[in-house]
């Protein structure tokens, strides 16, 4: 079946600015036309250092901006699109540290914005099926749980924001026991995470592994379809109604 063009799309057309142009910038260019999407401004580090092309006459009839940028430009970049008065999807990793900031940011703008570590809806499953095996596993102390995570050599932060948020996810049922996490960055490895819970007798794991950027790149349209017109700060779990 061949995808719906731009102009016979149902979905009213709604238009983006992509912030970064990288890897995940121009998977998302590449599929946004067959969703529903007019990419209107593409802005790289180039054009954009410090955030200094985020204008009121470069956004004029944005709908939503799309960060994936780097961990020091993402924030910035949220200031002053938020300023702006334009909605935002931020997949950029390594800022969450500064969520307060950030939600303080969008809420005093009156803008909207979904922020995600991971926009893979397998990895949303991913992370409620860890929920459960962490609480299934909560009172059998002799399970030490533990957490791997493999990546391209380009990625930047270690551990993955994935890790970062399946931990933070799991850490209600683990107790006193510590998650170790161990991360690889090596190659052209497709991001790859793995939840085990290790015994004297035996190992359970459950892992994902993204096959390509693609489905990011769609978690991240749905999330900017869905934000269109909305005010505050949402986790793309919560988005996709999560528990
Ligand atoms: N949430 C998710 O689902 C998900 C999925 C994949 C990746 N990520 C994260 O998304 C981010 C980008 O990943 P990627 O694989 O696309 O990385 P990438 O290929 O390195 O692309 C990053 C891009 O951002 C540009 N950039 C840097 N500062 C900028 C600024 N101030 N304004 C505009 N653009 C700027 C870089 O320009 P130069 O190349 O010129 O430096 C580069 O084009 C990383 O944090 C990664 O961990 C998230």
């Amino acid at each position: 079946m061949s995808e719906p063009s731009p102009s016979s799309h149902p979905l009213r057309l709604l238009n983006l600015a992509l912030l970064g142009y990288g890897k995940m910038g121009r998977t998302i260019a590449q599929l946004a036309p067959s969703r529903g999407f007019e990419v209107r401004l593409t802005l790289d580090v180039d054009t954009n250092a410090g955030g200094q092309a985020i204008t009121r006459e470069n956004f004029q009839g944005i709908d939503v901006a799309v960060d994936f940028t780097t961990p020091e430009a993402a924030v910035e970049n949220i200031r002053r699109v938020a300023a702006l008065g334009v909605n935002l999807v931020v997949g950029t990793t390594g800022w969450h540290h500064r969520l307060e900031e950030v939600r303080g940011i969008i809420e005093s703008s009156g803008v909207g914005m979904v922020y995600a570590a991971n926009f893979s809806i397998g990895v949303q499953m991913f992370y409620r099926l860890a929920r459960a095996a962490a609480q299934e596993f909560a009172s059998l102390t002799m399970y030490e749980p533990y957490l791997t995570e493999a990546h391209h050599r380009a990625k930047k932060d270690a551990p993955s924001g994935t890790a970062l948020e399946l931990q933070r996810q799991i850490q209600p049922w683990l107790g006193e026991r510590v998650l170790t996490i161990a991360s690889v960055r090596a190659g052209y490895i497709p991001g790859t995470h793995e939840l085990g819970f290790d015994s004297e007798a035996d190992t359970v794991i459950l892992r994902h592994t993204a096959r390509s950027r693609q489905g990011f790149a769609e978690g991240a349209l749905y999330a900017a379809r869905w934000i269109a017109g909305k005010k505050g700060l949402f986790n793309f779990s919560d988005i996709l109604g999560g528990r």
